[in-house]
Parts: C-alpha cells; sequence; structure tokens
C-alpha cells in the first residue's frame, strides 16, 4: 500500500500531453473479442484496469501483447465463453464482455458484478437488452449466463442513458441478425470512439453520440488499427488542479469539445480558460465563486469530475449546490474533505459547499477513483502536508498521477507503507 505525500500552496504550471481514455479503453479491448483476427490498440493508458481487461481476454483465449502505449490483440482463436470470478471481482468492466462474447460465440458467463462505494450499480438494463435481442439470461448463485443461437436485431429503450449498458448492447446488436434501435442511448465520446472502432472493423452502426443509435448485425468483424481518443476525466482533473493552484498549464491533446460543460463552469467560477485546437489552458485565476451544478449524461456535467470540482469549490467565495443525479450514493470524498477543513453539508443526492479561506492539511484515505483526485486536488492547495492512503483507487484511472502533477511543479512524494 503506498500514500502519496503532497506539500500544497505551489501553483501548477507548465504543459503536459493527456493520455488515452480509459472509459474507451475498457469497451474497445473488450469489443476484439469480436473480431476474428489481430485488432492494433493506440495510445491505451497504463493503468490496473486495463492490465485485468488484458488478463480477461488472455483468459478467453486472446494472445495480448502491449509495446508501450500500443496493445495488440489477436481474437482468432477465442474460445473460452466464461470471464473468471477473481478477474471479474477485480474490475466492474468485465461486465463488457457479455455482448461481444454474446455476439462472436453465443454464450458468456460472468460473475454478477458486486456495486461499489458509488452506489448499488445492477446491470438490468444491459441483461433486459440482451433478452430483447434474443439471449436466454440465467442469474443463479452471483453468476450470470447468456445463451443465444442468433442475437436478433429489435428496438431496445433505455430507461436511463446507461453508458455501459449502451456500449454492451450496440456490440451484442453489432452481430445480431437484423436491425437494432437503441433509444435513449447515452452520448458520452466514449461512446462514439467505441462506434467508429467498430465501424471501422466492418460493423454497421449509425447515430453513435446522438440518442438514437441504429446497428444492422454484420456476420464478421475484422482487424483493425485504432487510436483511443483522449481522457477527458483526466484533463478535466488537470484543469481543475490548476485552477486550485492559481496556476498556468496547457494542455496537449485534448478534445475541448468533450469538455464544454467542465470548461463552463470553470469560467462561471472566475477562471480563464483558452481553447486552441487540442490545447486547453488555465491563463489566469482570481478569486473563485461559487458556482451550483448538477450532474448529468453527457454533455451534461460529468459525474466523474464532481468530486474533483467540490474540492476546487471547497475554498471559492460563496456557497455552492452541487447535485449528483447520475449515482445514488457518490458522495464519500465530502467526510475527507471535511477533515481538511471543507465545510460541506449533505442531504441525499446534494452537497452545500460553503467557501472558506484556505484548506489545512490532514492524514485522509480515498474510497474510490475519483473521490481520490478530489482528495488530490485539496492536497495541492492545502496550507502544508497532506497525506492521502489508498492510492490503489486513484492507479486505476490515473496513469503516474504524482509524475504528471510532479512535472508540472507540484511537491508529491510517492510513499510505500
Ligand atoms: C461508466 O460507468 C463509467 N465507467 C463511469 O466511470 C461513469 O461514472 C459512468 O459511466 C457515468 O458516466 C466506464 O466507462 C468503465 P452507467 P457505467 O451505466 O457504465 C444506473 C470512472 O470513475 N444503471 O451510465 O457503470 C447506475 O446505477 C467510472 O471512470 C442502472 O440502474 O455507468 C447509475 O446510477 C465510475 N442499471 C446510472 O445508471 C443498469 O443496468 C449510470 O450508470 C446500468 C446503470
Amino acid at each position: 500500500m503506498d500514500a502519496f505525500e503532497i506539500r500544497g500552496g505551489l501553483p501548477l504550471r507548465g504543459e503536459c500531453r493527456v493520455y488515452g481514455a480509459k472509459n474507451a479503453a475498457l469497451p474497445i479491448l473488450a469489443a476484439t473479442v469480436m473480431v476474428d483476427g489481430t485488432s492494433v490498440i493506440e495510445d491505451v493508458p497504463e493503468l490496473e484496469d486495463v492490465r485485468v481487461m488484458m488478463d480477461i481476454l488472455r483468459s478467453l483465449g486472446a494472445h495480448v501483447t502491449r509495446e508501450g502505449n500500443r496493445v495488440v490483440v489477436d481474437g482468432s482463436h477465442i474460445v473460452e465463453t466464461t470471464v473468471p470470478s477473481d478477474l471479474m471481482r477485480k474490475m466492474r468492466s468485465s461486465v463488457f464482455l457479455m455482448g461481444p462474447l454474446l455476439g462472436r460465440l453465443g454464450e458468456v458467463s460472468v460473475s454478477k458484478p458486486g456495486g461499489c462505494v458509488i452506489g448499488q450499480r445492477p446491470i438490468d438494463y444491459h441483461l433486459r437488452g440482451m433478452r430483447q435481442l434474443g439471449a436466454n439470461v440465467e442469474e443463479r448463485h452471483g453468476t450470470i449466463r447468456c445463451t443465444a443461437n442468433r442475437l436478433i436485431g429489435t428496438s431496445i429503450t433505455l430507461d436511463f442513458p446507461s453508458v455501459g449498458a449502451t456500449e454492451n448492447l450496440m456490440m451484442a446488436a453489432s452481430m445480431a441478425d437484423g436491425v437494432t434501435v437503441i433509444e435513449n442511448a447515452a452520448r458520452e465520446p466514449e461512446i462514439v470512439d467505441l462506434a467508429d472502432f467498430l465501424r471501422k472493423c466492418g460493423a454497421i452502426i449509425e447515430g453513435a453520440g446522438e440518442d438514437k443509435i441504429r446497428v444492422v448485425g454484420v456476420h464478421r468483424l475484422t482487424g483493425v488499427e485504432h487510436t483511443v481518443i483522449p481522457d477527458r476525466i483526466v484533463a478535466g482533473t488537470l484543469l481543475i488542479a490548476a485552477a486550485a493552484t492559481k496556476g498556468n498549464i496547457a494542455l496537449h491533446h485534448t478534445r475541448p469539445e468533450h469538455l464544454g460543460s467542465l470548461l463552463g463552469k470553470l469560467r462561471e467560477a472566475g477562471v480563464q480558460v483558452e481553447v486552441d485546437h487540442d490545447i486547453i489552458t488555465v491563463e489566469h485565476v482570481g478569486q473563485l465563486h461559487a458556482v451550483n451544478l448538477r450532474t448529468a449524461p453527457h454533455p451534461g456535467f460529468p459525474t466523474d469530475l464532481q468530486a474533483p470540482m467540490m474540492a476546487l469549490l471547497t475554498v471559492a467565495n460563496g456557497a455552492s449546490i452541487i447535485r449528483e443525479d447520475v449515482f445514488e450514493a457518490r458522495f464519500k470524498h465530502v467526510n475527507e474533505l471535511c477533515r481538511m477543513g471543507a465545510d460541506i453539508t449533505v442531504d441525499l443526492r446534494t452537497a452545500l459547499v460553503r467557501g472558506v479561506g484556505q484548506l489545512s492539511s490532514a492524514p485522509v484515505e480515498a474510497s474510490d477513483l475519483r473521490g481520490g483526485a478530489a482528495l488530490v486536488v485539496a492536497g495541492l492547495m492545502a496550507d502544508g502536508t497532506t497525506r492521502i492512503e489508498g492510492l490503489h483507487h486513484i492507479d486505476r484511472g490515473y496513469q503516474q498521477l504524482d509524475a504528471y502533477l510532479r512535472d508540472l511543479g507540484a511537491e508529491v512524494a510517492r510513499r510505500e507503507l
């Protein structure tokens, strides 16, 4: 177990390149199971969740190698249809294997993913959609087994624009017989990236990025090369950290159009943000103003940036109201921020953040990925040296976060406990 030690009060300054998106790489790697051939995926971040996904692909019979940020998957000999439960337990995103295995081999067994600290996170939309595509779905003793001689295209309406359900069903539909329409689909950029990959492989998909996606099933997908889009949540986290330290940074290799909601809220809070092609710059940070925000499916404010943004607003002038409308329990970072002197009260899905003059360092612990990022933002601006435990959460979604921050002038040490 490791811990970060962060000496607060140093402004972040400099430039860095944003790497590929975890939440695009994971479904795309899962989709390589559908490809009867070799897929070359570029700009795949080096993260624990990606390592687990690569091990899952190997357990299914794929040959998987990594050369730097390039991951090569040969899916010619996928023979296994059961995702090992020990690997499933390590990462919820293994549920993404359901659609691909069902589509390619007509069978898949996964263990029911547990909830996590941010909420119960059921997969009922995924399972209902698979049944609507003609699969037989059995849930017994914690295992979910889906079988289908052939998936049959149909019309599916999601109760909520679920990112994972949209991705899983889009993958399954890609190899179904006939046409599938997914209504009330999620519109996240990672879904567009997955669709782009699948279309390169020969899938017929229209409307990804909109709330209605149309898929015409095909019988075979062939291997291609694909570069994953930049990680908008990592980019957003670094922009928030720059604002929190009244710094001045330029992020290269971004997609500003993926961050419209965050950039708008940062500007509303008094942060001068400039955009020039794929470069986003935090130019100047005056007195921060309180802002209200509610998380929502894309293009609304991303739930994955709610915690880091809350950390920033703990020192804004005035009171901010933050409403978490995507997950039912995504405020686990509040108590830790309050240990650092923040003034936050929570009522169900709403947090009231009253700005204080400055946070003070304290020993804190991350309990989830983005909550951990919030504690890093808080530590960067707190008076004194903050110690953050629970780095395994942060390592799931941020590649060498301490090294990136040190390159931007922060004093962050990673200590073995
Ligand atoms: C994806 O999770 C992301 N993970 C999450 O990022 C992100 O927070 C989330 O989308 C929302 O943007 C990956 O892409 C790997 P959902 P996912 O299905 O697909 C409910 C991070 O920090 N729901 O859109 O699991 C669910 O409980 C992670 O990188 C059902 O009720 O999110 C939640 O309240 C955290 N039934 C809401 O929908 C279902 O069958 C949104 O979940 C599916 C979802």
